[in-house]
């Protein structure tokens, strides 16, 4: 029998604390016009001293399953999409799965970055697919303010803290209209390792170190790589742009989801953006733009969504799903 993961609920979590693009202006030289009209961002949150990438990534993971009605006793499977984890090992993912109370199945992180919520999907999917677990949740988590050189106005502005996730589950494919994930793309090229990487691990420096990016060079990239993988995921399935109701992209700069949109031919009516209050969440971007569209009624059962990222490594990548 051939099964689809179906996406049974949704959550997001910010946390507490808003930094506007005024506060880093009274402490870099930067402007709030600037940061706008360059990157669409006017606010971010930043998670407290207290707050580590697992609770936000809990939060989340616990409105997720509200809303599909289940607990964490009902999981199979963890995947947990971050950059930023609590420790170097284990993973985010078992602490969670811990908190939520589930004592079967298997948790681990994915790290693609600011595409690891695409790379995490894809892997929960393939799992629902072959009959590995039944019902999962994919999480993407990051206190990316922890990362960040917050003397450098050419990354420290561009970020904010956050968490979304989705609990997936397998169910018989019934036609081709079915709901689910219908495919994912994914994709890397480590040429690119050394325009977006961190200067430090413990493997390279026994510290954590610093987000380091040529920016101008990432967006040229990632303008290039989206419309690509755009097109495999809609040709794989035979669509077309006008097939599409929501566009949900990684939020990493509004001139890059505008070009991704405009090559597309898709309306900007069509994409969901919520750059302007979250900034770049980095894995978190996709299910907290999810869990935004769905609470507000605009993306409804029956919906096609396409999802696209690109980050460091670089990776890149896309998925469809019939919501
Ligand atoms: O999520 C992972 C993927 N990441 C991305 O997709 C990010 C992709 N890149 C971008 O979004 C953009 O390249 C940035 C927003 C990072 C930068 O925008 P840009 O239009 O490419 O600016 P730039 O780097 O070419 O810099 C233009 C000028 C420079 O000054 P000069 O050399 O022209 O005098 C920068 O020093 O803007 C300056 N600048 C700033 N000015 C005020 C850089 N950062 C700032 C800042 N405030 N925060």
């Amino acid at each position: 029998m051939s099964l689809r993961s179906q996406v049974v609920g949704c959550g997001g979590y910010l946390p507490e604390r808003i930094v506007t693009n005024e506060e880093l202006a009274r402490r870099l030289d930067t402007s709030d016009g600037w940061i706008r009209q360059r990157t669409g961002i006017g606010e971010r949150r930043i998670a407290a001293d207290s707050e580590l990438t697992s609770d936000l990534a809990y939060e989340a993971a616990s409105r997720a399953l509200q809303r599909a009605g289940m607990s964490g006793s009902d999981l199979d499977l963890i995947v947990l999409a971050t950059a930023t984890p609590d420790h170097t090992f284990p993973s985010t993912a078992v602490k969670v799965q811990a908190r939520l109370g589930m004592k079967r199945g298997a948790a681990f992180d994915v790290q693609a970055v600011c595409s690891g919520f695409i790379f995490a999907l894809a892997t929960a999917d393939n799992a629902l697919r072959l009959g590995q677990a039944r019902t999962a949740l994919v999480i993407g988590a990051e206190t990316f303010s922890r990362i960040l050189d917050w003397t450098d106005r050419g990354t420290c502005v561009l970020f904010g803290d956050g968490a979304g996730a989705v609990v997936l589950n397998a169910a018989p494919l019934e036609g081709p209209a079915a709901r689910g994930v219908l495919s994912t793309h994914l994709h890397s090229d480590g040429r690119l390792h050394d325009i977006l990487y961190v200067d430090g691990g413990p493997s390279l420096t026994g510290t954590t170190g610093h987000l380091r990016m040529e920016g101008r060079e990432v967006f040229r990239q990632a303008v290039q790589h989206l419309s690509e993988v755009v097109d495999e995921a809609l040709a794989a399935n035979g669509l077309q742009p006008s097939d599409l109701d929501w566009l949900v992209p990684h939020q990493a700069n509004t001139r890059i989801i505008d070009a991704v949109c405009r090559k597309l031919g898709l309306a900007p009516n069509k994409t969901v953006v919520t750059i302007e209050r979250h900034a770049n969440t980095s894995a978190a971007s996709i299910p907290l733009a999810l869990d935004e569209a769905v609470s507000d009624g605009r993306i409804r059962p029956g919906h096609l969504v396409l999802l696209e990222a690109l980050g460091g490594g670089l990776t890149w990548g896309a998925g469809i799903v019939r919501w």
